[in-house]
């Protein structure tokens, strides 16, 4: 990237080159970037033209050539957003994606059905999002969370440090290790890896290379954990607790019969803010 080149000419030149490289929306990876480096708002943009300084334009360079090379734009900064967190990456993270969003919703809704209170536990955490929203925005709720990544639950931690939240992080293999919730929980709440291991070639590179596997794999038909959670989960259930499951493109009608066959009350499926059914909520009662 030439040195002295305004910021909008810049960000023009970085969209045309990561067209080129067959980089989906390349215009809006340009623009996030350069809102980065400028240190302001993406609608702001079109105010804030000034010439860069050479090392803003080595470093602009720098992030096109990674995202030309199909990194996403959140690896390459290290942070991705979700509600109103802002959430540490690192390689055992999973970016949290929007459609969780609604996962988190549902969950909010069961615990207003408790008067907001109660006990929670994420399973299969990540960065944390879904616990550490939970926990900011239901603060009578007492949150747990596990990860089988020691790696992903450093991320975590500090992601709940960083945005006051209280949760209480475990490692462990689902439910493995757990007993202290001897009491149970009032709501179960997971985001499970749900893609069928031999679909995960077909991911787009942004997913397929910089997600960790062990986040997507959910074994032959993708359906691995929902039977292990449903199977493994009861002993930590109070009777009448909701579990609320994000689900695949398409899962959502398998899952809610797993868990009726395996005593579990199907209550139904919500849709993600595109309209498609994304999570699985189901009661246990015991
Ligand atoms: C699809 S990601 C979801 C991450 C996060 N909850 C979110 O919604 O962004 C699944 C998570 O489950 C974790 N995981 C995979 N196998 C696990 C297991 N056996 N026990 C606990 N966690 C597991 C992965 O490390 C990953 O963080």
């Amino acid at each position: 990237m030439p040195t002295g080149l305004r910021a909008r000419d810049a960000s023009r030149e970085a969209a045309l080159e990561l067209r080129r490289a067959g980089v989906p929306e390349p215009g809006a990876s340009a623009e996030v970037l350069l809102s980065e480096l400028l240190g302001v708002r993406r609608g702001e943009i079109p105010f804030h033209d000034p010439p860069l300084t050479d090392e803003q334009a080595r470093l602009y360079a720098a992030w096109i050539e990674r995202r030309a090379n199909r990194e996403p734009v959140q690896r390459i900064l290290g942070r991705a957003y979700f509600r109103n967190l802002v959430l540490q990456l690192n390689e055992e993270t999973l970016i949290p994606r929007p459609d969780t969003e609604s996962v988190v919703d549902v969950a909010l809704e069961c615990l207003d059905g408790r008067g907001g209170a109660g006990a929670v536990l994420d399973v299969g955490t990540g960065t944390g999002a879904i616990a550490i929203s939970i926990a900011q925005e239901r603060p009578r709720t007492t949150v747990y969370a596990t990860d089988l990544s020691a790696q992903a639950l450093e991320a975590a931690r500090r992601n709940a440090d960083q945005n006051g939240a209280s949760v209480s992080f475990h490692r462990a293999d689902l439910f493995d290790g757990l007993e202290f919730l001897q009491d149970g929980v009032d709501l179960l709440v997971s985001n499970p890896p749900y893609v069928e291991a031999g679909g995960i070639e077909e991911l787009a590179p942004e997913v397929r290379e910089w997600d960790p596997g062990v986040a997507l794999d959910g074994g032959p038909d993708g359906l691995l954990f929902y039977r292990r959670i449903f199977d493994e989960a009861p002993p930590l259930l109070r009777n009448g607790a909701d579990v609320v499951l994000e689900v695949g493109d398409g899962q959502g009608k398998a899952v809610l019969e797993l868990g009726g066959d395996a005593g579990f009350v199907p209550l139904g499926l919500r849709e993600d803010l595109a309209g498609t059914p994304r999570v699985a909520l189901l009661r246990w009662e015991g």
